[in-house]
């Protein structure tokens, strides 16, 4: 097949570690007869620098225009200025709009080699195999708000959801149960928030009349956070709106024991005659600016959100499969960036991940 993907290197560790996600999906060409053509794009700080604005205009053609998106991380303290007018996460939140991805899957799955990497005690992680689906472009992120201004002490943010917009997420999540071991977990504050309150009885109406062979339940949000950590194992498929999964998916990777493991998926509706959705794929960490430039970024996360792509957008499971199974095996022959590596065990750096992942693809 031949596939147009547009990449999005970003801000501090963002491009080294697309680098090593793109010479991946070079490989994965190669090896299995396909034409990946690629072309870069400016989003988050550096699109600020060069053009005034954290989302170009020709960032969202170029993006329309692909069968998938790679993105690596916004971002850093040279933007971090709270009272700027343009901000790099501005660029993050606009492309997740402008394309229309509402749905964010964030996998969160043990790799029994790094059971010591994670704080918690491997007893409660053995088995851990979840997949968050966050509630992407709508919630309190997208709602009407003010800002408090230059002498104003009051600033509001709204959590609103509709109906439609709860729909297709939680289909998408329950469909994706039904592939995995059918448990679906909606989280919400449906106690305290009128739009959690929607958001539960929408859930359940769709799942009792189009999944009945979903198993659901509710939980709420501050019992999410204590499940993640006490019971992680029980839990398959978690839906949940844009804030709530924002903050459980960074508890989540704490599973896995670093944010550099974990990849994500932002989908919108199918958009072309294969029916696959237009998709833009990124790790979950961010630009890690304090180790930027030195080589030493773990990018299994990117490499890993590469397979995504390839499973969602291209519908190549096989070179999927084959993508995560050669991380599987560089974890397994003992490679190890800094964030996964023991106390004075030997740590590689990302060029060095990126081709060891790259010589184990079968
Ligand atoms: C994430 C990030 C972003 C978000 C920020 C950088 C805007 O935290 O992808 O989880 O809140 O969605
Ligand atoms: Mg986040």
């Amino acid at each position: 097949m031949k596939a147009h993907i547009t990449v999005l290197p970003g801000d501090g560790i963002g491009p080294e570690v697309t680098a090593e996600a793109v010479k991946v999906l070079e490989h994965v060409g190669q090896a299995f007869g396909h034409t990946f053509e690629f072309e870069e794009a400016l989003l988050g700080g550096c699109a600020i620098d060069a053009t005034g604005t954290a989302l170009p205009d020709e960032t969202v053609a170029a993006c329309q225009e692909a069968d998938a998106v790679l993105l690596g991380a916004v971002g850093g303290p040279k933007w971090d200025d709270p009272t700027a007018k343009v901000r790099p996460e501005q660029g993050l939140l606009g492309i997740r709009k402008a394309l229309g991805l509402f749905a964010n899957l964030r996998p969160v799955k043990l790799f029994p080699e790094l059971l010591h990497a994670s704080t918690l005690r491997s007893e409660i992680l053995q088995g851990v195999d979840i997949l968050v689906v966050r509630e992407l472009t709508g919630g309190i992120y997208f709602g009407p708000r003010e800002e408090a201004g230059e002498d104003g002490d009051r600033a509001y943010d709204t959590m609103l959801y509709t109906r439609p917009e709860i729909e297709r997420v939680v289909r998408l999540a329950a469909q994706a149960a039904r592939g995995r071991r059918k448990r679906l977990t909606s989280v919400d504050k449906a106690n305290v928030l009128a739009s959690s309150r929607l958001w539960r009885r929408v859930t359940s109406e769709i799942v009792e009349a189009e999944f009945p062979d979903v198993h659901l339940e509710h939980i709420l949000v501050d019992a999410a956070a204590m499940y993640l950590i006490r019971r992680p194992a029980e839990l398959d498929v978690i839906v949940t709106g844009n804030m709530f999964g924002d903050i459980l998916t960074d508890e989540a990777s704490m599973l896995v024991g670093s944010m550099g493991m974990l990849p994500s998926a932002s989908l919108g509706e199918a958009t072309n005659a294969a029916e696959l959705p237009r998709g833009l794929y990124e790790p979950i960490h961010g630009s890690a600016p304090d180790i930027a430039g030195q080589g030493i970024a773990n990018p299994l996360a990117a490499i890993l959100s590469a397979a995504m792509l390839l499973r969602h957008s291209l519908g190549l499971e096989r070179e999927a499969k084959a993508v995560e199974d050669a991380v599987a095996a560089a974890l397994a022959d003992g490679y190890r960036t800094a964030d996964i590596a023991r106390p004075g065990e030997h740590a590689v750096g990302t060029e060095e991940m990126g081709a060891a992942v790259r010589g184990r693809i079968r």
